[in-house]
């Protein structure tokens, strides 16, 4: 079988969109696919569980330099993150507007009352174990920023292989193209296909409106608002009679018994956006009745879900979409992580 790991070598490493994305990727590689189980995003990429922080008395002195209040905040974080040099650093650059390189270049130089006491509340809020994508309200996805909140997933680096697989996919198609994302969150994939191919039409959904908006806020401050139409609703409900050339989803999958707990990150973000019913797949064998209407002759769905949810959603994707090619993908970590069905002859030479 075919993983994505090895079309990555194989033909898509050369891509100016995977160079794009490589340096974000690289930073997060080790971090991914812990867990209960195996069911839990990477949360990690969003920052570690946190432990109760016993550093919440400590304060930064008036006095203090840029690298002084990064190393204040990486011992404060010490208890609450697995990244907490990443994590202060990036805290503080949020906090000064300047980057990385910027704050190396300035170890000695003095913060104001507005930027330290800022920066206090920051490290704070990350040591009761908020994500740092939520602390900073934004987050990267495929090259591209994404205003996030606690409404809407943190975009997850594995999802980008989903998007890469589906572009992988379209990107040898000419004509317009529909594309389908099913749960949108943020709208990151729908915004990345979008972004990637001016031919592309993309329709997306989500059950929470609050989630939609984010969304559209999203795509116009990526200038694809044009081509990008949110719907709120239930799965593909909004759409049905529409037909599409890819369809593609990263619904909840976390089985409700496994659902994280404070003061895991993950905790902090929906519960909708988390929870796949008893096994998982409640949400997926609904999407996977319908599929057969969604798909063009030619097409492709990428679904993204748990390893250990894996055999059992591509059981029920064969049960569903009969005369097709079903098959595994993975991710980073090596872990199953996509399924991907293919109708039509086109589909399967991409193979
Ligand atoms: C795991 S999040 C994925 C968000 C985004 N696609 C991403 O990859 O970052 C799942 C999303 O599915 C949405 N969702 C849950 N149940 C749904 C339903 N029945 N119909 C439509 N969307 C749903 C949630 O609100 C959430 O935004």
């Amino acid at each position: 079988m075919k993983t994505l790991e090895n079309e990555h070598r194989d033909s898509f490493s050369a891509s100016p969109l995977f160079e794009q994305s490589k340096a974000l990727k690289l930073a997060v590689i080790p971090s991914l696919s812990r867990g209960v189980r195996g069911f839990k995003k990477s949360v990690d990429f969003i920052g570690s569980p946190a432990a109760a922080n016993h550093h919440d008395d400590d304060h930064l002195s008036s006095a203090s330099s840029v690298g002084e209040a990064l190393r204040w905040g990486m011992t404060t974080l010490r208890s609450s993150s697995s990244s907490p040099r990443a994590d202060a650093n990036r805290l503080l650059e949020h906090v000064l507007g300047r980057t990385s390189a910027w704050l190396v270049a300035h170890d000695t130089e003095g913060l104001d009352p507005v930027e330290r006491h800022g920066f206090v509340r920051v490290v704070k809020e990350r040591a009761r174990g908020v994500p740092v994508a939520y602390v900073l309200g934004r987050w990267g996805f495929f090259g591209s920023e994404y205003t996030v909140n606690a409404d809407v997933l943190v975009p997850r680096p594995e999802t980008e292989l989903l998007v890469e697989r589906a572009l992988q996919f379209l990107m040898r198609r000419a004509g317009r193209l529909q594309v389908l994302d099913v749960g949108t969150g943020s709208g990151a994939i729908a915004c990345a296909i979008a972004q990637a191919l001016p031919n592309a039409i993309v329709h997306a959904t989500d059950n929470n409106a609050a989630a939609i908006r984010l969304a559209q806020q999203n795509a116009a401050r990526l200038g694809v608002q044009d081509r990008c139409t949110f719907f709120v609703g239930d799965l593909a409900a909004p759409v049905r009679g529409e037909r599409y050339a890819c369809v593609l989803a990263n619904l909840p999958y976390i089985p409700t018994a496994e659902l994280p707990r404070r003061p895991d990150p993950a905790s902090y973000e929906p519960r909708g956006a988390l929870d796949g019913g008893p096994d998982g797949l409640a949400l997926y064998r609904r999407l996977l009745s319908e599929l057969p209407s969604l798909l063009e002759d030619d097409a492709l769905a990428v679904l993204e879900a748990a390893a250990p949810t894996i055999a059992a959603l591509v059981d029920v994707a064969r049960r569903y979409v009969v005369r097709a090619d079903v098959d595994v993908a993975r991710d980073y970590a090596g872990q199953e992580r996509f399924v991907v069905v293919a109708t039509g002859s086109s589909a399967r030479s991409a193979e």
